[in-house]
């Protein structure tokens, strides 16, 4: 894993003599008793993280807790009080104008709450824009915005005007924008905030769609619990301009740091972080092609199961049978092959649990955890799914 961003002992204070409050920060002095005694609001206190290249990293935390004043940090909107700030190793923080002009016109792009959209350009003029402001030709600029708008799932809306667009749509447009410049970096101040919950979980899902083709370095901003762990390969929590613990959603849940964080995931739906790999069963019993009818029968009787998994020698995954065809099958005369079935889902060891639910309803069978060269690893059985015991 390449590191793409390296934040060290960042901090920013707003108001006047800020070296001064970061001495007293220093010794202990809380963040209410300073705003109480000199007027200094403390954004961020001495925060150090790393994120890799290609990762969702998620700042999440209450309003007020420092996660806006963080992100515009790191693209120098706000300037550090203190602390070092990396990307790719170069520190930012000392960059002149002209380099910034060509971090944030080349590297790094940003997508805001609020979408930012120009009222009076079109749909792809708000795309093109960055690609404008860095003197690209017209028909360029606009074959790459179209080419965007695309991606984010606005093909021919480019001739409208953002009011004619609905909320997730234009914040559709916003990341369009951002994209079009081809950053290395995107960072998302809480960009999914101002949308109904139904259109939201929708872009989320749509951004990580997105994210598997661009392959940014995200760093995204969200104080909903359920979306940082549903987005983010990795969260950092704030609370009072400090990061209070950094982990992958899983390490977060099985592990928070104290009470403030178990407080903070208590309502959250276990469903969408745990995955297949976190409930399956060992694939046991199973039976094997040359095993035959009689000896599957006898497994499925002593086992107590009306079906049971087909396998290989190296477990590659063949099929199912039920008992009941079994029987009949032997009565027959009537071979393993002509029986066995393919009608089951199969789902690799990543699977959220939530996205098994509809499966789990729809299915007869077991829900089969297979890698991906099809070697059976576990097995989910549906009704501890139906029954939200998993
Ligand atoms: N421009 C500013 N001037 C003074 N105080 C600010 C400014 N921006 C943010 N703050 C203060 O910094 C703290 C963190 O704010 P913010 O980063 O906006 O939190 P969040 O984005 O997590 O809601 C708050 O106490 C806020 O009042
Ligand atoms: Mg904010």
């Amino acid at each position: 894993m390449t590191v793409k961003i390296r934040v060290e002992n960042l901090s920013k204070i707003f108001g006047r003599n800020p070296k001064a409050v970061l001495k007293k920060l220093e010794i202990g002095i809380t963040k209410e008793e300073i705003l109480k005694k000199t007027g200094n609001a403390v954004g961020v206190n001495n925060v150090s993280f790393e994120v890799n290249e290609g990762e969702i990293f998620v700042v999440m935390g209450l309003s007020g807790s420092g996660k806006s004043t963080l992100i515009r940090c790191l693209n120098l909107l706000n300037k550090p009080t203190a602390g070092k700030i990396f990307f790719e190793g170069e520190d930012i923080v000392k960059y002149n104008k002209k380099q910034l002009r060509e971090l944030r016109q080349n590297k790094i792009a940003m997508v805001f709450q609020h979408f930012g959209l120009f009222s009076h350009r079109t749909v792809e003029d708000n795309a093109a824009y960055g690609l404008e402001v860095k003197g690209v030709e017209k028909e360029e600029r606009l074959r790459i915005a179209r080419e965007i708008l695309e991606t984010v799932g606005l093909a021919g809306w480019g001739k409208k005007m953002p009011h004619q667009l609905s909320g997730g749509m234009q914040q559709r447009v916003g990341l369009a924008r951002a994209l079009a410049n081809n950053p290395d970096i995107l960072l998302m101040d809480e960009p999914f905030s101002a949308l109904d919950p139904l259109i939201r979980r929708e872009m989320q899902l749509e951004l990580l769609d997105i994210q598997d083709t661009v392959q940014k370095t995200i760093v995204f901003i969200t104080h909903d619990v359920n979306e940082a762990f549903k987005i983010g390969d990795r969260v950092a929590v704030m609370k009072n301009g400090e990061i209070v613990q950094i982990g992958t959603p899983e390490e977060i849940l099985s592990n928070p740091a104290n009470e403030y964080i178990e407080d903070f995931i208590k309502d959250i739906d276990r469903s969408k972080v745990k995955q297949a790999k976190h409930v399956m069963f060992k694939p046991s019993p199973l039976i094997l092609h040359k095993d035959g009818l009689k000896f599957a029968a006898k497994e499925m009787e002593t086992q107590g199961i009306s079906s049971i998994f087909v396998v290989d020698r190296g477990r590659k995954l063949q099929g199912i049978i039920t008992i009941d065809d079994t029987i009949k099958a032997i009565k027959k005369g009537e071979k393993l092959e002509d029986i066995i079935q393919q009608d089951f889902f199969t789902i690799d060891t990543e699977t959220y649990i939530q996205d098994l639910l509809p499966m789990a309803i729809e299915t007869k069978f077991p829900i089969a955890v297979v890698n991906d060269t099809n070697k059976l690893e576990g097995i989910i059985v549906r009704a501890s799914v139906l029954s939200g015991l998993v």
